[in-house]
């Protein structure tokens, strides 16, 4: 069985709008990461993750290989937020002995519609909801029984510290006493490792970079000139984040239709942040879980400690654990 719930509206198109209005009119020029991903952008993701530099796919693919089984014990449904391609899903559903239903929530409707599709020789059934998980996690299907909740690839490392507990608060409330949080987070390791991950050799991540530029003027009528944009992308040892930014090669004036025709000057090598993808210690995954009410149960890595799938349980009224 296979239905699919729609909960973006006009608003949701609106976003980038409204994004590139708040971001490009600062002090410190910086763009969400969120609109890299149109058909091109997703592609070159896609692209990225076949890169011998970005070791997060592979690492995080090889745990859920090995430990599926553990991860989804006793696990009657699966919750995917920002669900992608189906590969992790099939080895999580595949690992497990009790699953029936599996939840994709992603803003891409084909990505929702693809997953039923990709699935249907699983015994499972699929109740696909396209959604914004910032905004649209109170929608989604009531529970059929034990949950796993997975929200995987280091995505997490998106948010910026206050906004990403605001959002591990927004899915333990997901939860109940019994089920658990699959959380996939790249871990801190030596920067060099790290910034080739982020500027792989082939220049896909550059090309990668640049294209929210193109959904700019495509979207809204923009006239950058990527060309005149290079790529940047450094490891930042206080706060363990890699920041990707584009940096104007020579001044630039842009103009914006779209936003009232708002002219927008970037100074010679001004740079505009694009993504901060944070990388985590046991420690700051501990303590983000617990601001959200959580607890953090068991750290599964690879044998390098590269990456992470957390399991987190929901904490009782005194902040102890419930066993599982
Ligand atoms: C999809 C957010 C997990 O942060 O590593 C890949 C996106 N950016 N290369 C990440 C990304 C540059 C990726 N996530």
């Amino acid at each position: 069985m296979t239905i699919v719930d729609s909960h973006l509206d006009v608003a949701a198109e609106r976003s980038l709008a409204d994004d590139v209005f708040d971001g490009l009119t600062r002090p410190f020029k910086e763009l969400p990461p969120k609109h890299f991903y149109d058909a091109r952008g997703s592609e070159l993701f896609e692209a990225i993750c076949a890169q011998p530099e970005y070791y997060p796919t592979r690492t995080e693919l090889a745990i859920l290989q090995e430990r599926a089984g553990e991860l989804m014990d006793g696990i009657d449904e699966l919750v995917e937020l920002g669900s992608g391609a189906t590969t992790k899903a099939r080895l999580l559903l595949e690992g497990g002995d009790s699953v029936s239903r599996y939840v994709p929530v992603d803003v891409s409707s084909s990505v929702v519609r693809a997953a039923a599709l990709e699935l249907a020789d699983l015994d499972v059934d699929v109740h696909g909801v396209v959604a914004d998980v910032e905004r649209h996690l109170d929608r989604l299907p009531a529970p059929t029984g034990r949950r796993a909740v997975a929200f995987l690839g280091g995505t997490i490392g998106n948010f910026t510290p206050g906004s990403r507990r605001r959002f591990l608060r927004s899915v333990g409330k997901l939860l109940e006493p019994g089920d658990r949080l699959l959380l996939g987070t790249d871990l801190v390791k030596d920067p060099a490792i790290v910034e080739a991950a982020y500027d792989d050799a082939a220049g896909v991540t550059a090309q990668f970079n640049r294209n929210v530029l193109a959904v700019c003027n495509r979207e809204l009528g923009a006239d950058f000139d990527l060309d005149q944009f290079e790529h940047v992308a450094f490891f930042d040892r206080v706060h363990e984040w890699v920041e990707m930014r584009l940096r104007a090669l020579t001044p630039q004036r842009v103009t914006i239709p779209a936003l009232d025709g708002l002219v927008v000057d970037f100074a010679h090598r001004e740079e505009l942040r694009t993504e901060i993808s944070a990388k985590f210690t046991r420690a700051r995954i501990a303590a983000d879980l617990a601001a959200a009410g959580l607890v953090l149960e068991e750290l599964v890595t690879d044998p390098d400690e590269w990456f992470a799938v957390s399991v987190a349980t929901v904490a009782d009224a005194d902040g102890t654990r419930f066993r599982r």
